[in-house]
């Protein structure tokens, strides 16, 4: 039962290995061979969506932060603008709605309070539709939206989301496609979505096998203070989430940058004290990172890097590299998520914080 622990030492454990079947959940009645079944966005959505010529997506805390892997992807293979913002900012300002803009907000619970304002607000701005994407059927959030897409990964106890986010990421992915068919556009990356997305929840399951590596892995965080995390493209919003996760449960402050910005600033703080976390799968950010981290390597700084098997890489001195097996580009951000996650679980554990209520924070922010 999904109310209960089970076997599992906390609620947050328990969701990260039910990502396969949530997964499945999300999925289930979504795909075709060759085609996604947009029906249950409900009529008025499946017949406007080839309208849309610009998406604007409203989230909070890691809901928002699937939203900014789905820019990504919307402007990559929908090849229309997408632009993405906390739900704080944007009710309080002034924001420029182009004709046919799809608003999309993004929330687990349906009921953080910035994010039912800003589809409160958007309704008055000239959208073409708002869209609530939700883990919860009956919430405020779902209610007062145009349009539906609900991610059926079950009740989330944890206050850190895990089967929340990457369900959000799966759904996003489906709508992904969804505009690209309703456009006709490339029928070769529909398939690809589509045949990526059913082989994901075994994909997830090989990445939860990490889980005792990763423990090992987690000890070196114990008496570290910060952390810093990269990634590239899509993986840059995973290691947003990553340092999240982090900071969430361990109390660890973390702070996430694209590869590209390290020495444009956090260079300077990396020593022995600061481990570095790469979300690297193709190998590309690896070889770019290399030059930069040739100077923490002999400072004898941790680099920590999560890379596809199939790319070389060299395991020297206090580098450790953590392999994930190969997936289609669009998918990747996906399992990546998850070694994140178990990396978190297990720092705290070896800090011995309360996982599933971390001091401060609450499931739901349901106030301002
Ligand atoms: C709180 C939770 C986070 C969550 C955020 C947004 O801060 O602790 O885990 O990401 O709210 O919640 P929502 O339900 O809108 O996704």
């Amino acid at each position: 039962h999904s109310l209960d622990k089970g076997e599992y030492r906390h609620f947050m454990l328990k969701e990260i290995y039910e990502q396969p079947e949530a997964i499945t959940q999300t999925l289930a009645g979504t795909l075709g061979d060759d085609h996604v079944l947009t029906a249950l966005l409900g009529p008025e959505a499946e017949t406007r969506l080839a309208d849309i010529e610009h998406v604007h997506i409203v989230a909070c805390g890691t809901s928002f932060h699937a939203g900014l892997v789905a820019r990504y992807w919307i402007e990559a293979q929908v090849g229309i603008t997408c632009q993405v913002e906390v739900a704080s900012e944007y009710r309080y300002r002034t924001v420029v709605v182009p004709k046919n803009t799809l608003l999309i907000t993004i929330s687990q619970s349906g009921e953080t309070a910035d994010t039912l304002a800003a589809l409160r607000f958007a309704k008055d701005q000239g959208y073409l539709a708002t869209l609530a994407l939700c883990n919860v059927a009956g919430s405020s959030l779902v209610r007062e939206a145009n349009w539906r897409l609900l991610t059926h990964a079950g009740p989330e106890i944890g206050v850190a989301s895990t089967k929340a986010f990457t369900t959000q990421l799966v759904a996003l992915l489906w709508l992904t496609t969804a505009l690209i068919q309703a456009r006709g556009g490339d029928k070769q990356q529909i398939i690809t979505n589509i045949n990526a997305l059913k082989s994901l929840p075994g994909m997830v399951e090989q990445a939860l096998q990490l889980d005792t590596r990763i423990a090992e892995l987690a000890e070196r965080f114990a008496n570290k203070h910060h952390a810093l995390f990269l990634g590239r493209g899509t993986h840059f919003p995973i290691a947003m989430e990553g340092a999240l996760k982090l900071k969430e449960i361990s109390y660890i402050h973390a702070e996430a940058y694209a590869a590209g910005e390290l020495k444009h600033g956090p260079l300077a703080l990396v020593d022995e004290n600061m481990p570095v976390v790469s979300v690297a799968p193709s190998g590309s950010l690896l070889e770019k990172l290399k030059s930069n981290l040739e100077e923490v390597r002999a400072r004898g700084g941790q680099l920590i890097t999560f890379a596809c098997e199939r790319v070389e890489h060299a395991e020297e001195g206090t580098a450790q590299t953590i392999t994930l097996p190969w997936v289609e580009d669009c998918i990747s951000p996906i399992l990546y998520t998850i070694p994140l996650q178990l990396l978190s679980y297990h720092v705290a554990l070896v800090k011995g914080t309360d996982v599933d209520k971390p001091r401060n924070l609450a499931k739901s922010v349901t106030v301002e």
